[in-house]
Formats: C-alpha cells, structure tokens, sequence
C-alpha cells in the first residue's frame, strides 16, 4: 500500500518510491487536474510537467487562509477562527467584489477596453481591488475617498496608476462635497466611465456569495455554526451569510458595528435614529444604509468602541502574529464577545478584510494612538 499525503491543495499519491532517492508522485489538484512530480525524501516538490502559475495576478484572488486563534480566546472554549483577506494580492477582501463588479460589467457590454472606473472607495480598499484589476485589463481609474484615510492608502491608490479626489468626512452623505456626490458627478461628466457603486451593484454580495462563502463552507468542512464580520457596505455579510445559511440555516451570522455608526439602531429599531457620528475604525459602519446590505441574513448586530478596536489590533499582531486593521479587530472584539457564551463544540469564523501594514502611522504609533485617546 503507497502512502498519501494532503498538502495546501492538492492530494499527493506515492506510486513509486526511491527511483534514485526521489518519490514518483501523482499530484491531483482540488481543481481536479492531475500531474506526476518527482520529490527528493524532504519533499520539496518540484514538477515535471504542468507548471503551476497563475496567468495573471486576477487568478490569485481568493483562497485565502483559515487560522485557529489561540492566546485571545482565554476562558472561552469554542473554537475560533479567522480568515485572513489581506493575503488577497491587492490586500483586502474587496479583492473580491472588484472581480466580479468588472466581470459583471464586462459580460454586460457596460465596461469596455480603454474606458474609465469611478468609484467611491470608504476606506480606499475598493479602490485598489478595482485599480489592479483596471492594470492588467486597461481601464483608467478615478477613486473619491474620505479625508479620514492614512496617507499610505492613498498612496496605495495613486501606485497602481489611479487618480484620487480626497473629500471631507464630516460632512452628511448628500452633501456635494461628500466622497459618494464627487464620484457620482465624476461619472456624469466622464465620458466612457463605468460607475462601480458599489454601495447598490449586486456584483458587491454576489462576488462573497460566489467566493466567500464557498470557500468558508470548504475549508469548516460544514462545521460552521457562527460568522462574523463587520459591515461596510454589507456585501460580506450579506451574500457569505446567504451561501452559508443555504448550506445550512442554523449557521448564525452576527455584524459588527462602530459605535457612530447608523446600522446597530437599524438593525434593532429599524430606525435611522440618530445622525451619524465620526468614529475611527477604517472601513466598516455608515451613515445611511445602502442597498447592498440584506438584514435578513444577519441575526445579530453588536457594536464595539475605537479603543477596544484599536487596542485588539495591537494585540492580534504581538499575541497571535496577526497584523490587521481596525475593521479586522472590531470583527474580533464583537466574536469574542458573542463567543463567551457559546460551548466547546461551536466553530465561529470570524472575516478580517485587511492589513495593518495600511496603518502603520496610526494603529502602531503610539504618538498617533496617545493624540486619539486610545491607550
Ligand atoms: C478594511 C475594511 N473592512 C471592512 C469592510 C467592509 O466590507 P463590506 O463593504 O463588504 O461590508 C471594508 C470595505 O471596504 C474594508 O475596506
């Protein structure tokens, strides 16, 4: 009998072993295709045939990786898990939404070769997804953002060729000078532009119903009973919460919320009581609520405050070598809360849409986090 290995995607079956110190080896892909590889005894693989590469950076969207936290779960005994979106290669999960927005748009007829993406991008993130994916199918790009966003993202913006209007934040979303008026009347007066919207396109959902979802449901084997993530625009939650729940309708999927945020007293009164405040966390929470969020896949909304935000980041990094953003440790405060009353054989997966590496001159300055107050 000749063993089997599992590596990251693939089945390994030993069908020869020690031609010449090395393993014959039938590799057959989870996409089912099949190669034969020779491995010396330490098993760095290397092929025979079939390289393995990815034709262009678009192809490496997605799959990204399931971990276990281990020291932040102290007195809580069910499992929990995070998926990592900023291995992503434009580093978030919007990634994802941008794919298939011009995927979408593309097999519509809407958006062709030499035309122009506008979009509105909250915590630029959007913005870059769309902006590396415009790089390799030649699309120009415009992004409005919020001025509330670190340098280092707008930056990010302008190195994959795009051109960036900075808006101010405090200002309502109707206003004409907010980020979501600038983008719709770039769109108007650019001609051959395609508007993203992301906060109404169904590509935003769909793409996490297509992607994110599966992939959750793969990698729990169905063994998920809770998710969490927080709400931006709500595509996440909306269309990860509606694959899961279709799989299985007792999955729980619970939102998280910044405090100043519109969607926690929605969710609970089903009023938009109280005009919006300004509040740190980058990415999630808003002051109206877009068509792409659906209440119906979500069974609770909880809310957290900057400073217990920003304060889980910094442990995420030094305790479980997790470097993330705001948005990424509200999620994790929220899951932990819930996850204190769940019991040992619960499996919660809880989404973290980027990286830390965005918010180096503020999560991890300690001058920038004594100025705010959130030490
Ligand atoms: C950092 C970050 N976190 C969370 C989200 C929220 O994701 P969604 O818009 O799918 O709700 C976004 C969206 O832009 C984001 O950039």
């Amino acid at each position: 009998m000749f063993p089997s290995l599992q590596s990251n995607d693939a089945m390994l079956f030993c069908i020869h072993s020690e031609i010449n110190e090395y393993y014959l080896l039938l590799r057959i892909s989870s996409l089912g295709s099949c190669v034969f590889v020779f491995t010396p005894p330490s098993r760095e693989v290397f092929c025979c045939n079939n390289m393995q590469y990815a034709k262009n950076i678009t192809e490496s969207i997605g799959s990204t990786p399931l971990i276990k936290l281990n020291k932040l779960v102290e007195g809580i005994v069910a499992t929990v898990l995070v998926k990592l979106e900023y291995v992503n290669p434009g580093g978030s999960i919007k990634d994802r939404m941008a794919l298939n927005a011009i995927n979408d748009a593309e097999k519509s007829g809407r958006l062709k070769k030499g035309n122009t993406i506008i979009e509105c991008t909250g915590s630029g993130n959007t913005g870059i997804g769309l902006a590396m994916i415009a790089a390799v199918r030649g699309y120009k790009t415009i992004f409005t953002m919020p001025d509330k966003n670190s340098a280092e993202k707008i930056n990010l913006l302008k190195a994959y060729g795009a051109q960036v209007v900075i808006c101010p934040t405090a200002v309502a979303p109707e206003d004409p000078r907010s980020y979501y008026k600038v983008a719709e009347k770039l769109a108007q007066e650019t001609p051959h532009s395609f508007f993203v919207q992301q906060y109404s396109n169904p590509s935003n959902p769909n793409a996490h119903y297509l992607s994110t979802g599966p992939e959750i449901w793969e990698q729990t084997e169905g063994s998920i009973d809770y998710f969490v993530a927080g709400m931006g625009t709500g595509g996440t939650i909306s269309g990860t919460g509606k694959y899961l729940k279709e799989q299985k309708k007792e999955v729980k999927t619970i939102g998280v919320d910044p405090i100043g945020s519109l969607y926690y007293d929605y969710y609970h009164t089903k009023k938009t009581v109280d005009a919006a405040k300004t509040y740190l966390i980058e990415g999630i929470g808003e002051d109206f609520i877009p068509g792409t969020i659906n209440f119906s896949y979500i069974d609770d909304v909880v809310r957290v405050t900057d400073k217990e935000a920003y304060q889980m980041a910094r442990r995420l990094a030094r305790e479980e070598g997790i470097l993330v953003g705001s948005s990424s440790a509200a999620a994790v405060v929220g899951a932990l809360h819930v996850a204190k009353r769940l019991s040992e054989d619960t499996i919660m997966v809880v989404l973290l849409p980027d990286s830390g590496r965005n918010y180096l001159s503020k999560i991890f300055n300690d001058e920038w986090m004594k100025e705010k107050n959130l030490l």
